[in-house]
């Protein structure tokens, strides 16, 4: 009987559990779908015709290694470029058909096209998406929250897959075809290779002498202020070239307007640089959106990038010490007028002198101490203090003639023109000094 009752339960039980899994199963097989599903979209995204690219938030910061390799897969890109769109809805289709006949033709499957629009009026994301599916290389990003030429380009360039980001205007004002002339340059080993208007076979088409002179004038500009940066290249005001990936990751970009190459070359650890001629084409479609508003941005940018650079540690100890040497310089001017009775020239030159050696014996000590280490003897550190008064003799007479031309020229108030001299001729001091006196090569720290 017990053993009746028991089997029959074990009998119930089975039956039971093949009810309730056949019951379940469907649910079984709709949650695996789900699962694979979730598993697999992320990974198809970029194949769905009609899905944008997602648009990165954050940071400015490109990744060493491509973010999108996992969607992919196994195909290696090796040219991302970005094209940037501000109403282009005439340029893109073209655009979009030159470069990729021109570039199915020597990296065919390892290049990808990203256009990055920011929410043009004319739609032009839309026909981006539209002829998506002519053009398995396009992506389409469309930000609606932020806007600019700089940052679309990074922006494009966060998502990209390929080792070598490169940039284009949408309007054929580039030549599609030099794409293969700066492709051959990184081919060739170059960290940044760049088409400039300004070397052999360059040129610009029919601009008027105006527009010339704004864009040498931003050049020579951007050569007082980055001498290091935006002398580097022909054209630094070119929004057409290719960057290494590895050059640029990891440092946080921060560009003003647009000139993002004045970005990538300040900031990226670019050594090896090449150029391509071209001659910058007359647009056919659609407007230029340079406006004044790009002028100041490009100064801000400048000055952004200078600060960025400038050592300020080294700078404010430099400050220190020239604040120091004023009380010395009083102090024996004193010691001398009443002590010694001496007359107000020869004083105030003394004293000067003294103020000047105490601010040298402070910098060699202190300010370039790393400097005057890798310098030792003395008779190199009397050379160092002849060129430091050397330099602060100039900036005395700097200082006379800002001081008259502010005051007698433009009716500067005397005291704003002193304090204007004194910070001017206190960077040229600190500039100068550093170029000659204590010979920074590398002024990064
Ligand atoms: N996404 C986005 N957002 N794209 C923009 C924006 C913006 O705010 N502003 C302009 N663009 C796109 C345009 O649609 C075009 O494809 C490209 O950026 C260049 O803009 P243009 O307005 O045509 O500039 P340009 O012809 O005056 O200046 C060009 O020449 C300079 C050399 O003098 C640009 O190529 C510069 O990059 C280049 O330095
Ligand atoms: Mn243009």
């Amino acid at each position: 009987m017990l053993l009746t009752t028991q089997l029959l339960g074990v009998f119930l039980r089975v039956l039971s559990n093949l009810v309730l899994n056949e019951l379940f199963q469907p649910f079984l097989i709709l949650k695996l779908f789900c699962l694979i599903n979730a598993l697999l979209i992320p990974l198809m995204t970029t194949n769905q015709p009609n899905l944008l690219l997602k648009v990165p938030i954050g940071l400015l910061q490109i990744p060493a290694i491509a973010k999108n390799k996992i969607k992919t897969g196994s195909r290696k890109i090796k040219l991302s470029l970005v094209i940037p769109t501000y109403n282009e809805r005439e340029n893109i289709p073209t655009i979009v058909h030159k470069l990729t006949q021109l570039l199915n033709d020597v990296i065919p499957n390892a290049y990808e096209l990203i256009v990055v629009d920011d929410n043009s009026p004319d739609l032009t994301w839309e026909v981006a998406q539209k002829i998506k599916p002519e053009y398995p290389q396009l992506q389409v990003m469309l930000r609606e929250k932020e806007r600019g030429l700089s940052t679309a380009v990074i922006r494009g360039w966060q998502i990209a897959g390929g080792e070598i980001l490169g940039v284009i205007d949408a309007d054929l004002q580039h030549p599609p075809e030099t794409i293969l002339k700066l492709l051959a340059e990184m081919e060739r080993g170059a960290d940044l290779a760049v088409a400039s208007r300004h070397i052999e076979e360059g040129g610009v088409s029919e601009w008027n002498i105006i527009r010339r002179l704004l864009s040498r004038g931003a050049q020579v500009l951007g050569l007082i202020i980055l001498p290091g940066v935006v002398g580097r290249v022909s054209d630094p005001m070119s929004g057409y070239f290719m960057v290494r990936r590895e050059v640029l990751a990891g440092k946080t970009l921060n560009p003003k307007g647009y000139k993002i190459l004045i970005e990538v070359l300040g900031r990226g650890n670019i050594r090896c640089l090449g150029e391509v001629g071209y001659v910058f084409q007359e647009r056919l479609e659609g407007k230029s959106k340079v406006a004044w508003k790009q002028y100041i941005e490009y100064l801000q940018h400048l000055l952004t990038l200078r600060l960025a650079k400038w050592p300020v540690g080294r700078f404010t100890r430099f400050g220190i010490v020239g604040f120091s040497g004023v009380f010395v310089d009083i102090a024996i001017f004193y010691l001398l007028r009443k002590t010694i009775g001496l007359g107000l020239t020869r004083s105030a030159v003394l004293s000067a002198e003294v103020g000047i050696i105490n601010n040298f014996l402070w910098n060699d000590l202190w300010t370039f101490r790393d400097i005057s280490r890798s310098q030792r003897g003395w008779p190199k550190r009397v050379k160092r203090l002849l060129k430091f008064n050397l330099i602060c003799l100039t900036a005395l007479i700097f200082n006379l003639l800002i001081v008259n031309l502010l005051f007698n020229l433009f009716g500067v108030n005397e005291y704003l023109a002193k304090l204007i001299a004194i910070a001017t001729v206190t960077l040229w001091n600190f500039w100068i000094n550093m170029k000659l006196s204590w010979r920074v090569t590398q002024v990064d720290k």
